[in-house]
């Protein structure tokens, strides 16, 4: 065959079967700051321990990890955005997001996701239910497809692990 012509993937070949697909997990204000910030709340584990445990789990499902963080609600939903783009296109199979602050206040945040038909697992390292009854409500919860709360910082591992089920393992 000439090398100008296109090579069709031979359907045997086990290259043609796997897909990349991303996860992303994203996390919303003041989450930069864990490890110190209120421990006896949120532990001691850093947002760089959270990624490498996300890391692990994301390798053994085989999937890559796209982990951010930001403490700006837009760029938090330029984000939802870009994960539902990716979703659409076959490239991701949805997030998992701690919206931190902003789920207790922000419509802009469930605005993207169901915009962008994103599926998100929602998130909170604490459980927020035990807590003060301004972090009872979570306007990201009536989007999600699933809530983990309260499992401390191994609650972002079972949750791209829920993901992953939900998208169909
Ligand atoms: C949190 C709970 C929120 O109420 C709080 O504003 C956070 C973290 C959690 O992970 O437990 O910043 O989302």
């Amino acid at each position: 065959m000439p090398d100008s012509l296109p090579q069709r993937a031979d359907p045997r070949s086990p290259v043609r079967s796997r897909r990349v697909t991303t996860v992303f997990v994203l996390n919303g204000p003041n989450l930069n700051l864990l490890g110190g910030r209120e421990p006896e709340v949120y532990g001691t584990a850093t947002l760089a321990d959270v990624e490498r445990l996300c890391r692990e789990t994301a390798a053994e499902l085989g999937l890559t990890l796209d982990f951010r963080q930001s403490n700006q609600e837009g760029e938090l939903v330029d984000w939802l955005q870009e994960a539902g783009a990716a979703v659409a296109a076959g490239a991701g199979i949805g997030a998992v997001l701690n919206p931190a602050a902003y789920s207790h206040t922000s419509i802009a945040l469930p605005d993207a996701i169901e915009g962008a038909r994103l599926p998100v697992v929602e998130v909170h390292i604490s459980n927020v239910h035990k807590r003060e009854p301004f972090r009872h409500h979570s306007y990201v919860s009536a989007v999600a497809a699933g809530v983990v709360v309260g499992f401390g910082v191994i609650g972002y591992q079972l949750a791209i692990r829920g993901l992953h089920q939900l998208r169909g393992g």
